[in-house]
């Protein structure tokens, strides 16, 4: 028993990093931006900013961003410590393995896949959509059949199925391709990001961001004595509107900034991880936390924010209210783009977690084969691409959207644990990158992290149980016999 919570030496770790003979190292601090940046900005932003302000949290969906980003900081400040002491592919996984050992570190590893992959599936399902937006802009329409999965009416979600199968391959071709493109991609999000923000600008009707916080019924009746705290937990009044609507916008919201952390999955390709590790992290984290608040602040600006009720394209909405309309098709392609990079860092993610699992023994090596030219784990790629597939083409993306949140706090929490567990057992190891008031911050980080996960349905902490038994069931029946560092001679 005692072998599961053997942790992985930082020494070792630290001499992966170094095997040059392996991933090969092309990722600067710009790039490590730019993958930041290409992995956060997507469906959070494009699609349920609008909806997260009609149904939680009105034009305080500002503050829900502000929030969620102070989590995400939080754990964000906990990761790059990490990712400039132990600079190896594979992210939460390999940090636990570090600190918490062997057997926390195959759940984060196991966990990381709702994270990822469910991740990529989501946003590629959300990416079909945008599509038939702009093919219908040029009067081709897509068959709902082929739009949508067996559970919405559809057969298969043809166009997600398609991007994922791309993106897949395009990974496989190898990582400076890879980054390049995500560059030219990200360039052109942004740039509509900013578009969006400085024409609105002088549109906004300052009416429409009052009242600021819409007033919550249950908690006015909660605070004249009406009802009980549970019975307002339990009702349909929490998390509509009021403070209680911040929150609940917040959880909703968290989605938008996932994505950050697997700049720390491409901690083996990067070229000084100590020093631009922690640049690429916290700096993707505080562009789109300055983009996201001014983005809101001018969408809820522009229209009121009970317009945008089940509306998945806000952004043309409110738009229109600037007479600009000649540039939505251009918006709507710039969307696309936007999406098409998230999946792309999420599924190199993935692959990474599998392949930094499979070279340490705890899944097979098939896992950690390189290409031989290209120098990727094009079969992992594979694998993911298969089941990626599946997923995107047949699940609905509410169904996976909740899983990648819960999957990711939990990370998240994780990882927090692990730098405060690190300073006690590794007080001296060399630090290029510190996580500011340890036990602070990263104290804080779990907090909310627990927070923002205690407000998701009951469905989800079930599914989670059920994904992490099964990943038991494999731990016991094959990792942890193969594993490298329990068969190592001691
Ligand atoms: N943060 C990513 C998005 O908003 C997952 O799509």
């Amino acid at each position: 028993m005692s072998n599961l919570w053997k942790t992985k030496s930082i020494k070792s770790l630290q001499e992966e990093a170094q095997d040059v003979g392996g991933l090969s190292k092309t990722l600067g601090a710009r790039a490590l931006i730019s993958l930041g940046v290409g992995a956060i900005i997507g469906a959070g932003l494009f699609s349920l900013t609008g909806i997260t302000a009609a149904e939680n949290a009105g034009p305080a969906v500002i503050l829900s961003f502000i929030f969620a980003a102070i989590g995400c900081a939080f754990a964000g400040l906990c990761y790059a410590e990490f990712a400039s002491m132990i600079p190896v592919a594979g992210s939460a996984y390999t940090y636990s393995y570090a600190t918490m050992g062997e057997f926390v570190a195959w759940v984060i590893g196991w966990d990381l896949v709702l994270e990822y992959a469910l991740a990529s599936a989501a946003v590629s399902a959300s990416w079909s959509q945008y599509v038939a937006k702009l093919f219908s802009q040029f009067g081709i329409a897509i068959p709902k059949e082929f739009l949508y999965g067996p559970w919405e009416g559809g057969l298969v979600n043809l166009p997600a199925v398609f991007i994922v199968c791309i993106l897949s391959l395009l990974l496989i071709k190898g990582i400076r391709e890879s980054a390049l493109m995500n560059n030219i991609l990200v360039v052109l999000k942004v740039s509509v990001v900013v578009l969006f923000i400085v024409l609105g600008w002088n549109f906004i009707n300052h009416a429409n961001h009052v009242p600021f916080i819409p007033t919550n019924e249950g908690e006015e009746m909660l605070k004249s004595g009406d009802i009980g705290l549970l019975d307002f937990f339990r009702s349909d009044f929490y998390g509509r509107y009021g403070w209680s609507g911040v929150l609940r916008g917040a959880g909703v919201l968290f989605f938008a900034f996932i994505g950050f952390d697997a700049v720390s999955t491409a901690a083996q390709e990067a070229k000084n991880p100590q020093r631009n590790m922690p640049i690429g992290i916290i700096g993707s984290l505080i562009i789109c936390t300055i983009l996201y608040v001014l983005f809101s602040y001018v969408l809820t600006g522009l229209e009121n924010y009970t317009v945008f009720k089940d509306d998945a394209s806000p952004v043309a909405t409110a738009f229109a209210k600037t007479g600009y309309t000649f540039i939505n098709s251009s918006m709507t392609l710039a969307i696309v783009a936007g999406y098409t990079t998230v999946i792309l860092v999420m599924l190199m993610g993935q692959s990474r977690v599998f392949y930094s699992m499979s070279t340490d023994g705890l899944l097979p090596k098939f896992f950690s084969e390189l290409h031989p030219k290209n120098k990727t784990p094009w079969k992992t790629n594979l694998v993911f691409l298969v089941f990626v597939s599946i997923l995107a083409g047949f699940v609905p993306i509410s169904e996976l959207g909740h899983m990648v949140s819960i999957g990711t706090l939990f990370a998240f929490t994780l990882v927090c644990l692990g730098v405060i567990v690190m300073r006690k057992t590794h007080p001296d190891m060399k630090r290029s990158f510190k996580t500011p008031l340890v036990p602070l911050v990263p104290m804080l980080g779990i907090i909310i992290c627990v927070l923002l996960m205690a407000g998701l349905p009951l469905k989800s902490w079930e599914r989670l149980g059920i994904w992490l038994a099964i990943g038991l069931i494999v731990y016991f029946l094959y990792g942890k016999n193969h594993s490298k560092l329990n068969n190592d001679k001691k």
